[in-house]
């Protein structure tokens, strides 16, 4: 096996170890999975700065794991690879008897191990067979989209999938090109969405057949559906203060991940209520603000990270959130007491230590939050 350190920049790296490290650097050993292990670069650079931590990688790539697997020999001991998609996480943790893990990291999409490989047929620029699995033992392959999904269902796939203003006409191509013979290379697909796309479109954008490939390629895998089921069951398994990192490359994942984190930073409880009830407060703090994107210096070198949005959340301790809560309820409690007639000044009396509550707080007071 070819060395390849190099091949495959990991994006947003000093970031994804800058959020993930409080996680791993705790006493004992701590767990590292990589969904996404691609080259493992993102890995490669975790193992080293946690002589500690264990690492679970996956990917759906053979030829991936096998690349990943010389460049982290060193690490041999501490380090557990897997052939499975990321909806699989769960049943490979229980495997290895990993209930909770430590930090996670997505780095969806390809690799360019796969862009790059001549016979994937992920790449427009190169000719190939119409493959595009990212898992070759398995699925639908880009050919057999191409030559059996309807119009409705090649123009579906073309405008959510790839953003594609043109998608009707690249399906009309697409299908009047396959009643004459079945399209079964990349290049004949790149040059049909070429010559479907009108001239001065043509000219801005990139290559034209760019967003058709991408579409195709996420189809073929089934992407989106993988990755709605994963980023749940991956924050189920996270250990408190536990956190996770993804990083995405097109929109729709991005809105994904932006959901699912949602979902656990918000309270569940009424929200008329003054008070978090026990068990509905959130669940996860978001690390980032927003999506954070890479910097034009970081672009400049490696211009695969150019689309790049991460998003990243902790886990929150239940035990100091019940603590906190507590903390805003004496507080809340204090200030009523203060505003009650015949009181005096609240101002004086929290001075003097006075919280009218009958006791004497140095326990430190919640922010009214
Ligand atoms: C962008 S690369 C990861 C690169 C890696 N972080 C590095 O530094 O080398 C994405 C990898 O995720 C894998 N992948 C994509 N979707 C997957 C899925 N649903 N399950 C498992 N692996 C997946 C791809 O095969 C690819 O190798």
């Amino acid at each position: 096996m070819g060395e390849l350190r190099g091949v495959h920049v990991p994006v947003l790296l000093e970031r994804c170890l800058e959020l993930l490290s409080p996680a791993l650097d705790r006493t004992g050993q701590t767990v590292y999975v990589d969904a996404t292990l691609g080259l493992g670069g993102h890995a490669e650079a975790i193992l080293t700065a946690h002589p500690r931590t264990m690492l679970v990688g996956l990917d759906r790539d053979t030829e991936a794991l096998a690349h990943a697997r010389v460049r982290l020999a060193r690490f041999a001991d501490r380090v557990h690879l897997e052939h499975a998609v990321y909806d699989e996480l769960p049943e490979v943790l229980d495997r290895l008897g990993h209930p909770v893990v430590d930090g996670i990291l997505f780095d969806l999409g390809v690799s360019s191990l796969q862009l790059d490989a001549p016979d994937r047929g992920f790449a427009y620029a190169q000719d190939a067979p119409l493959d595009m699995r990212m898992d070759q033992s398995r699925g639908v392959t880009a050919e057999e989209v191409v030559n059996s999904y309807s119009h409705p269902d090649l123009a579906r796939v073309l405008r959510v999938y790839g953003e594609e203003k043109f998608a009707p006409r690249i399906a009309s191509a697409i299908i009047q090109e396959r009643d004459r013979a079945p399209i079964t290379s990349s290049a004949r697909l790149a040059e049909l969405v070429r010559q479907a796309i009108p001239a001065p479109a043509r000219r801005t954008g990139g290559h034209p057949a760019k967003r058709t490939f991408q579409a195709l390629r996420i189809e073929v895998n089934r992407e989106l559906a993988a990755l709605e089921t994963a980023l749940p069951a991956a924050l189920d398994r996270l250990t408190i203060e536990g956190r996770m990192v993804v990083l995405s490359y097109h929109s729709l994942e991005d809105r994904l991940t932006k959901v699912a984190l949602a979902d656990r930073v918000r309270s569940k409880g009424p929200i008329d209520l003054p008070v978090e009830l026990p068990g509905t407060g959130p669940t996860f703090r978001l690390l980032s603000r927003g999506a954070e994107l890479p910097g034009e210096a970081e672009v400049a070198v490696n211009p695969r990270a150019a689309s790049v949005r991460l998003r990243a959340a902790e886990r929150l301790d239940p035990t100091l959130q019940q603590r906190q809560r507590t903390d805003r309820e004496r507080y809340r409690r204090r200030v009523r007491a203060m505003h009650q007639p015949g009181t005096g000044s609240a101002v004086r009396r929290l001075a003097s230590g006075d919280d009218g509550t009958g006791t004497t707080d140095d326990e430190g007071e919640g922010h009214d939050d």
